[in-house]
């Protein structure tokens, strides 16, 4: 029969992000998906501190969504919420001179015909002040619960961020800025996850404290 494993996604985007995550030091991923954000403070292999929130790039694009039918009395779907998001979101208000805009179709909610606009990277920044704020307020939760020695070696090594919301613009800065610990995108941090579980599976002896076996 198969053997089956349960590995966790902080621990598998810490693999997957190359931190070397049964050092006795202590190593903080932020996770952030679609659906939700994982912060772990990772050591020996463990996750020593940690918590999750349901806070994600899906509700990232319902809040530019709600953000743009209020302001501009537009309704827009969910796929052009994304794009916004992508293609001109900051999490930090970009300065005057690097401003990015874009224009979009949307439904016009008064005359129920479409109409274009023109957005700017600060409508987004404005739209997610709400989920970015809660999203500071679990990093910080999560290196209040840290012991005061691994706090020191997240200080000077930082926190990794992975997943596809850590691409936002500026999202290293603003957790950077905000908590006082540096932070860095993990490099293809989209892939993390998946090829952390990946590399965990082929060394299942060396990553088997940080994996448990299902029956
Ligand atoms: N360049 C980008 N800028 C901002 N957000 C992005 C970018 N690229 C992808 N995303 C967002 O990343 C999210 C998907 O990330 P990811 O694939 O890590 O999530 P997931 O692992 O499926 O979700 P979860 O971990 O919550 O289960 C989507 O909300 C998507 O809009
Ligand atoms: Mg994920």
């Amino acid at each position: 029969a198969k053997a089956a494993y349960i590995i966790r996604e902080p621990i598998a985007a810490a693999i997957g992000a190359d931190i070397p995550i049964g050092s006795a030091s202590g190593h903080m991923i932020v996770d952030m998906g679609g659906g939700t954000s994982e912060i772990a403070v990772i050591s020996l292999g463990g996750i020593v501190a940690n918590t999750s929130v349901r806070i994600g790039g899906n509700k990232y694009d319902t809040a530019i969504g709600e953000y743009i039918k209020k302001k501009y009395n537009l309704a827009i779907g969910e796929r052009t919420a994304e794009d916004i998001k992508i293609k001109i979101g900051s999490a930090q208000f970009l300065p005057k001179e690097e401003k990015l805009f874009m224009d979009i179709k949307g439904r016009d909610m008064i005359t129920g015909l479409p109409r274009t606009i023109n957005v700017s990277s600060d409508d987004v920044t404005e739209a997610l002040q709400n989920e970015l704020q809660g999203l500071i307020s679990a990093v910080k939760s999560v290196l209040y619960q840290t012991p005061p020695e691994l706090s020191a070696d997240i200080m000077d090594k930082g926190m990794v961020l992975s997943g596809g919301t850590s691409l936002l613009r500026n999202m290293d800065k603003l957790l950077a800025q905000a908590t006082g610990v540096p932070a860095y995108v993990a490099d293809d941090s989209l892939l993390c996850v998946a090829r952390g579980t990946g590399i965990a599976l082929e060394n299942l002896e060396s990553y088997k404290r940080s994996i448990l076996s299902a029956k």
